[in-house]
């Protein structure tokens, strides 16, 4: 038996979520997603995905879920992720992401089964060093990567108290989508850099207001490092893999090791979709770091795991093709 014969995937309906269910269903395994539908519709999911409407913290459905369909390991994904929505709205971080992550892994205790956990670069904060490495200080700026950090905390302690196997997989900018254009990034209301900059060069948004360009960077703008969807999916597999084998996964950034500005961005996607990007100059927005770029050393090493497809245009490529 191998971690990844049937795997329960909560938020299997969300971006990264419905990619990574896409991914496990394709390298063979058995896939069943939770999730409560609040953050959007149904993906394309294919006919073998088991899919379950319901909440991560109803403790009597996931125990079903895993005696019912012999899970072999969790991957949890579902969780709020707006930042901004997380400082005017705490409770729906401490309260969605924290004690309903609590009550799911109060059910994996009783069926201990690999566990591995969406978390963010936001753990950290502004960061001092760039690239950033796992062991840099970790001060989240806002309630949504305190809450992320929170249960990273207690994935730590369990893993000592209980002998939990986990790994917190630290997401930089998830960005792409699935190359055969049937899912895509679809948040609502979008915040994220490529989708807006997508849709205003389509022209079904107004033109992308850039926060600012005052930041100590060469163009002004602020940096990210952008890491295609399906390189976050296979490294998930890869500390399954890794899990199954015994390795202290732990937390693992993943990025792509390489940073874009937003001007850098907007230029790239106009090249893709061969027509301008409109855009106008705007104010900083509140909490913005300069400048954040993975170390993805310790996730080659850890994992076994190299970015496939992150290279900007190809982020972009499968973005637009995903949103024509
Ligand atoms: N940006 C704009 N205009 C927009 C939207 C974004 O200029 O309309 C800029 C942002 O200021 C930022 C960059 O584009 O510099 C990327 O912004 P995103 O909102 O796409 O992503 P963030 O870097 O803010 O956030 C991402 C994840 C969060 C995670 C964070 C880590 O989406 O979940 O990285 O700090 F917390």
């Amino acid at each position: 038996m191998s971690a990844r014969d049937s795997i329960l995937v909560t938020g299997g309906a969300g971006f990264v979520g419905s990619h990574f269910a896409r991914a496990a269903c394709d390298a063979g395994s058995r896939v069943t997603v939770l999730d409560d539908l609040s953050a959007g519709t149904m993906p394309a999911f294919r006919d073998e995905v088991t899919f379950v409407r319901g909440d991560i913290a109803d403790r009597a459905l996931v125990a079903k879920i895993l005696r019912e369909h012999g899970i072999t390991a969790i991957a949890h994904f579902a969780g709020k992720i707006q930042v901004g929505e997380s400082v005017k709205k705490p409770q729906l971080y401490f309260d969605g992401n924290l004690t309903k992550s609590l009550a799911l892994l109060d059910a994996v205790l009783e069926a201990p089964v690999p566990f591995l956990f969406s978390s963010t670069a936001a753990v950290y904060g502004m960061p001092d060093e760039i690239p950033i490495l796992e062991t840099a200080r970790k001060e989240p700026i806002n309630p949504y990567g305190a809450s992320k950090l929170a249960i990273e905390h207690a994935l730590d302690a369990y893993g000592t108290a209980h002998g939990l196997r986990w790994g917190a997989l630290r997401y930089f900018n998830a960005a792409g989508a699935h190359p055969d254009g049937t899912l895509r990034e679809g948040h609502d209301p979008e915040t994220h850099l490529i989708p807006l900059v997508i849709d205003a060069a389509l022209g079904r948004r107004p033109p992308l207001s850039i926060f600012g360009d005052d930041y100590p960077t060469p163009d002004g703008t602020c940096i990210r490092d952008y890491i295609h969807v399906l390189d976050l999916a296979s490294a998930h597999l890869a500390a399954l893999d890794a899990l199954d084998a015994g390795v202290a996964v732990r937390a693992v950034n993943l990025g792509s090791g390489s940073g874009f500005s937003v001007r850098e961005v907007i230029d790239e996607a106009a090249r893709v979709i061969g027509t301008p990007v409109p855009f106008t100059m705007g104010p900083r927005r509140e909490g913005d770091p300069a400048v954040l770029l993975a170390s993805n050393g310790r996730a080659r090493e850890v994992l076994g795991w190299t970015p496939q497809r992150s290279e900007l245009a190809t982020v972009i490529g499968d973005a637009v093709r995903s949103r024509s």
